[in-house]
């Protein structure tokens, strides 16, 4: 840990999905209560801070990304006496803590929102969001051709009640996620304001950090153009540019989070900048004035390949490096398929995802910079989506509940994204169904069966565990002299391999993604993400640092 303050330049990040990581009342959700009970694990895992996803309270449409009061614990998850006593325990285990904050919108069901529903077109209340009149005779399209993020259009349509009683359609609003979900207006000085507050709320309240959702939104193209990279547009180059997305004005935002966070000793911000497909641009979110951390989206979207994964480097170190920012690493979230399963899981029996998984996790710690590990990936866990619904005549298995889906996103897409429940199945921590030790309850979405053979406890005893793996991997990043120096060099390496060390240091990671065993570079073997081969080789679908 760097004793500089800028403590987040090289820490480990450990995502809690809080509805998934332990449930302290039975009700089969997991809450603030229960990280609070599992921080000693956290800190034996070696990671330095936690990130929470989504605290605040909401109707819960997006897993807590709908907020109705952005300076509010969900009751679900506990009450702000619950995360301040996170908060102070956290620091006692020497982990800093990171809050979700999510300005480009609310819930539907914010006071904002419902105030601004019952309100006039051209109210203030309105203005708050954006509420359009719609194209037509008679209003009957939106007011522009914008999809949502999760599919279908970006616009809903209000109607309003009459005195007489009679319901008419009314103003159309922006959604850029579900229509739960109304972006907020930023030409709105009020909507500053608000951020502002609930900034100032969180650090007060003393988090570490703050994890700014969709970082790369709240800024809309002026006057709402229609977005010529949709259907029925002729694209007439590759660079047109989202409308909805990565504007400049976005910027501004950035520079006043900083401003307030500058109040603040040691606060950091980190921003989810994924989509941003240009390097140039991305880098943007962290220039000095603006984010101090950003995600990347390169190596999460890399296959296990090594040409693919070494662009991921490059890239991902050039974008950062061009701005004076540290990079972030990063393989997973909430929203994505499972390490485990991407890269080769779908056929459970030997397949070769959980091992590549692994081997992955230790390139990504190997790397220069934060890293980011999301909750359940130290325990090699598959993703695990449920089952579809059960069709009506059928009869369930036992062990299948009909339709235990969650994410809507799946509705949205018309069952065309499979949803990202599987990367959001409750950790099994011990024992066996249905709670595994995350809940003496039912568990808001089952925990199949195979996640029994990987619990927290069974894995803290095998020092062959992916587990034991993240443990010593992170007891050597923290305290081993080797894991210096901001830049990578590469190695020449067989076809399908890739090695690098870290500048000015002796550490070197080397990855087998090929098909055949390769000799491992020079150095003494710290730590190798499978075993070697009888001769000492490096096999395929495994790593090694060496130093
Ligand atoms: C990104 C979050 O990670 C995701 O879960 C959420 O659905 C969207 N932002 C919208 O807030």
């Amino acid at each position: 840990m760097r004793h500089d303050g800028r403590w987040w330049t090289e820490a480990v990040v450990y995502q809690v999905h809080v509805r998934s990581f332990a449930d302290s009342d039975g009700d089969g959700v997991g809450d603030l209560a229960g990280v609070r009970s599992r921080l000693g694990y956290l800190e034996l895992l070696g990671v330095d801070a936690i990130a929470l996803s989504a605290v605040d309270p909401s109707p819960g449409l997006d897993q807590g990304y709908d907020v109705t009061d952005p300076r509010e614990v969900d009751p679900l998850l506990g009450t702000l006496d619950d995360l301040d006593g996170l908060i102070a325990d956290a620091h006692a285990h020497g982990l800093r803590v990171i809050v979700d904050v999510v300005p480009n919108h609310t819930s539907d069901q914010h006071e904002w929102f419902r105030a601004a529903v019952s309100s006039a077109p051209g109210s203030p209340e309105r203005a708050r969001y954006h509420f359009h009149p719609g194209r037509g005779e008679r209003g009957e399209r939106p007011p522009n051709n914008w999809q949502s993020v999760s599919g279908g259009p970006a616009w809903t349509r209000c109607t309003v009640t009459d005195e007489d009683g009679t319901r008419r359609p009314d103003e159309w609003y922006l959604h850029l996620f579900g229509p739960g979900q109304p972006d907020l207006n930023w030409e709105n000085p009020e909507v500053w304001a608000e951020l502002e507050k609930t900034l100032r709320f969180w650090c007060d309240r003393g988090v570490d950090g703050l994890r700014i959702d969709v970082a790369h939104g709240m800024a809309k193209a002026a006057g709402l153009p229609d977005d010529r990279r949709q259907p029925g547009w002729t694209p007439v180059s590759d660079a047109l540019v989202d409308p909805r997305f990565d504007q400049d004005a976005v910027h501004d935002v950035h520079r006043m989070i900083r401003a307030v966070l500058d109040h603040y000793p040691d606060r950091m911000a980190v921003g989810e900048v994924g989509p941003v497909r240009d390097d140039a641009r991305w880098a943007c979110y962290v220039r000095r004035d603006e984010l101090h951390l950003a995600v990347h989206p390169a190596l999460r979207e890399a296959a296990f390949d090594a040409a693919q994964v070494r662009t991921a480097v490059d890239r991902t170190l050039d974008a950062a490096t061009s701005v004076g920012a540290p990079a972030v690493w990063t393989l997973a979230n909430h929203d994505l398929v499972r390490p485990a399963t991407r890269y080769g899981g779908e056929e459970r029996d030997g397949a070769p995802g959980p091992a590549r998984a692994r081997a992955m996790a230790l390139v990504a710690l190997a790397l220069p910079g934060a890293a980011f590990v999301y909750q359940g990936d130290e325990l090699g866990l598959p993703d695990a989506t449920p089952p579809d619904a059960t069709p009506p005549d059928a009869t369930p298995p036992e062990a299948t509940p009909p339709d235990a889906r969650r994410d809507p996103a799946r509705e949205q897409s018309e069952h065309a994204d499979r949803g990202r429940d599987g990367a959001r199945v409750p950790l099994p921590w011990e024992g066996g169904a249905p709670g595994y030790g995350f809940t003496t309850g039912t568990p808001w979405l089952p925990v199949p069966e195979e996640y029994g053979a990987l619990t927290a406890a069974d894995q803290l005893e095998d020092p062959d565990s992916t587990l034991s793996l993240f443990r010593y991997a992170l007891e050597l990043r923290r305290g081993h002299p080797a894991f210096h120096g901001d830049q990578v060099e590469w190695f020449g390496a067989p076809a399908g391999c890739l090695a690098f060390r870290r500048t000015g240091s002796t550490l070197v990671c080397a990855l087998n993604a090929g098909d055949r065993a390769v000799p491992l570079p020079p150095g003494d073997v710290l730590l190798t993400s499978g075993p070697l081969t009888e001769c000492g080789e490096l096999p395929p679908d495994t790593a090694a640092w060496l130093a």
